[in-house]
């Protein structure tokens, strides 16, 4: 992830996400801790991108992953993950969690592949009502 990368970035939060971030928030992710923000590039375009932000010592929590509607379902938010999980180990993180809505299937057989498991159900967790899971995943060191 470079400074750049940040336009791509938004426009693909806008497309994929409902959330409705301001612009600001994806430069103060970035300046908090650079290590967790990772992009996907296919033929020098970004198609993806992964945020992780450090809410303690031991612990990141994902608030933002999508990947561009077209490059879906071709391993792009797999190696998006896998990335990220190596960077972590790295920095000693032992715990990751996030929130997803329970609705979101796709999402939620996305992070139960890559280890991670429901631990919570939260009742109307978003502003829409919805319900929300969250997930965890442990990282032993390396
Ligand atoms: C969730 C998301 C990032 C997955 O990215 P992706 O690049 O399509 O994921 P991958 O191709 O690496 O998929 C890996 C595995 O996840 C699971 N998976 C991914 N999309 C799935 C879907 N639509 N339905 C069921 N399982 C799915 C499958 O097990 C898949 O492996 P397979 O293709 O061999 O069956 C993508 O669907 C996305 O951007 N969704 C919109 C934004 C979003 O919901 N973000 C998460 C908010 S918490």
């Amino acid at each position: 992830m470079q400074p750049i990368d940040i336009f791509p970035v938004i426009k693909i939060a806008y497309e994929s996400l409902p959330e409705r971030y301001s612009p600001m928030i994806f430069n103060k992710f970035y300046e908090s801790f650079s290590e967790g923000f990772l992009v996907a590039e296919k033929a020098k375009k970004i198609v993806g991108f992964i945020i992780g932000i450090k809410t303690s010592n031991e612990t990141v929590r994902i608030p933002m992953l999508a990947v561009h509607k077209n490059y879906r379902r071709q391993g792009v938010g797999s190696a998006l993950i896998t990335q990220m999980l190596k960077k972590l180990r790295l920095q000693n993180i032992q715990h990751i969690d996030l929130e997803v809505k329970t609705s979101n299937t796709a999402a939620i057989q996305f992070y139960k592949k890559h280890g991670f498991v429901i631990t919570e159900n939260i009742p109307s967790f978003y502003q829409t009502g919805e319900d929300a899971y969250i997930m965890k995943r442990e990282l032993q060191p390396s």
